[in-house]
């Protein structure tokens, strides 16, 4: 079964991705919320398991030129793909290594501050998933953290059960009688699933689901050769017996998704101390299908209960619209449904100053002083400091706003020269998606944006590239366009 896994991975290059989950910059600060004292990433040791073409931990590498970046893939093309990557780019704190984790052995006393795995462990043979699992609990740093993200039960049950139908009307020793390819059969499931009662209505959900990711990740992710969603549970008592402690999710709204109904916080209280018991409930009561858990070494100096003002540490940014209303701020999603209605002076005053800095991140001591302005008094640390902690946890927890271990800054207006710098360039010339200030994918969906972006290497003028696309395209407009890649820290 693991030459199966191996052979796909040979044969098939897998797509560039970045997962803002696995941003150590996010990770670090889950982990500080959880106990552990993470080391600061931008000077840290990070490994990328299974890190493909690189597109992941690249842009990290060119985010903090004074880490030690590792990426690990027995995917030869991959790695040699991701060592080109790295050339072109100029990066020199990275190295990409053609390995398999079953054998890998990195030199005696070398550790890691943060290992990522992403899409890893349910998708590999048992021996693999316990080399990573052992590969972590020996090659942490003291307070070191790994990021395992797998697919969980009960969630990925229906997904399982369709993905083997899949592959049983697809066999070769079937006539195909509903489709010859994969594709065929999952769209005429989808044709009668119908959508006239509940079931039916969750199962065109996740028949859509599937087929949202695209023709060419169904081999890969659920028709994949390998696919063990497990329970939480499971994952625990696996990574325990290894040697691991749990975490958290490593982003804050995973913990205690806002997927929950209202009554559920004060329903599920008392089991505020069984942690574990706790997840595993939130997973069947959300239905959960991924996650991304947080583990250290099991001797980690974790103190589980840290100062709750420790929040206000990191820096912070709110990556929704902000609106002020009479007696608060309303907060909304892009489409303009609403997250949440602020009325509380911290928490408005909190809204109205990130109103005002969105779309950097800003470090609490500077949101502070900007606060006064709006609470109409000096912000008084006696007396403010712990609500606005319990503010910002909450609002942390229910995604309302993002928290970061450093600042991000740029100019969120487009310059009138736009250079998007090599590894952006890189990415547009090769049809990748580029990775923005924030880890997160933009996916250059037309040729029109392909092209453009692969213009924009510091020698034209935002005249000269609206004249160049207009050539091709007269109704595109350029510069909505640059605005929104300057509002995602894209030029720096
Ligand atoms: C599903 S892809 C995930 C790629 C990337 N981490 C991501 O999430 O975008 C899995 C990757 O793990 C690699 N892989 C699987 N088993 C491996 C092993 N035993 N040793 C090294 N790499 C492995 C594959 O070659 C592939 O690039």
């Amino acid at each position: 079964m693991s030459d199966a896994v191996h052979d796909l991975y040979q044969t098939h290059a897998y797509p560039a991705m970045s997962h803002p989950s696995t941003d150590p910059a996010a990770t670090a600060v889950a982990a500080r919320l959880a106990g552990l004292d993470a080391p600061d990433p931008s000077h840290a040791r990070i490994l990328d398991i299974g890190c493909a073409t690189g597109h992941n931990l690249l842009p990290l590498a060119a985010r903090w030129p004074k880490a030690r970046f590792t990426g690990i893939d027995f995917s030869k093309p991959a790695i040699e793909e991701a060592s080109e990557s790295a050339r072109l780019a100029g990066l020199t704190n990275v190295e990409f290594i053609g390995a398999d984790l079953k054998t890998f052995n990195p030199g005696d006393g070398v550790n890691y501050d943060f290992i990522i795995s992403h899409g890893i462990y349910s998708w590999v043979p048992g021996a693999v998933r316990q080399a990573l699992l052992d590969f972590c609990a020996t090659r942490l740093s003291p307070q070191g953290i790994a990021m395992i993200s797998y697919n969980t039960l009960p969630g990925w049950s229906l997904r399982k059960s369709i993905a083997n139908l899949t592959k049983l009307l697809s066999a070769e020793s079937t006539s195909k009688p509903i489709g010859q390819e994969p594709e065929q059969i999952l769209a005429s499931l989808l044709m009668a699933a119908g959508n006239h009662n509940p079931y039916s209505r969750y199962l065109t959900q996740v028949l859509h689901d599937i087929f949202g990711q695209g023709g060419y990740f169904l081999r890969f992710d659920d028709l994949g050769p390998i696919n063990e969603p497990c329970t939480f549970l499971d994952f625990i008592a696996h990574t325990s017996r290894s040697g691991l402690l749990y975490l958290a999710e490593s982003l804050l709204c995973e913990n205690f998704p806002c997927a929950l109904a209202p009554e559920a916080a004060e329903i599920l209280k008392p089991l505020a101390g069984e942690p574990h018991l706790l997840q595993q409930t939130i997973d069947v009561l959300t239905n959960r299908s991924f996650r991304h858990s947080l583990l250290c070494r099991a001797d980690a100096p974790v103190e589980r209960h840290p100062n709750p003002t420790s929040v206000l540490k990191f820096a912070v940014r709110c990556p929704h619209v902000m609106k002020h209303i009479a007696g608060g701020v309303r907060l909304m999603n892009h489409s303009g449904g609403e997250l949440a209605r602020c009325e509380k002076a911290l928490e408005v005053a909190l809204f109205s100053v990130l109103s005002k800095t969105n779309p950097e991140t800003v470090p609490f001591h500077e949101v502070i002083v900007h606060m006064a302005e709006f609470l109409k008094q000096p912000f008084d640390y006696s007396r403010h400091l712990l609500p606005l902690a319990e503010v910002v946890m909450e609002a942390a927890r229910k995604g309302l706003i993002s928290l970061r271990s450093e600042a991000v800054r740029f100019n969120p207006e487009p310059p009138a020269v736009p250079a998007l710098g090599a590894l952006r360039l890189l990415a547009a010339r090769n049809g990748q998606p580029m990775v923005d200030a924030y880890h997160m994918p933009c996916h250059l969906d037309d040729e029109r944006k392909r092209q453009l972006a692969a213009a924009m290497d510091g020698s034209r003028t935002m005249d000269e590239l609206t004249a160049l696309a207009n050539t091709n395209a007269p109704d595109f407009n350029v510069a909505a366009w640059l605005k929104h890649l300057a509002a995602r820290g894209m030029f720096g």
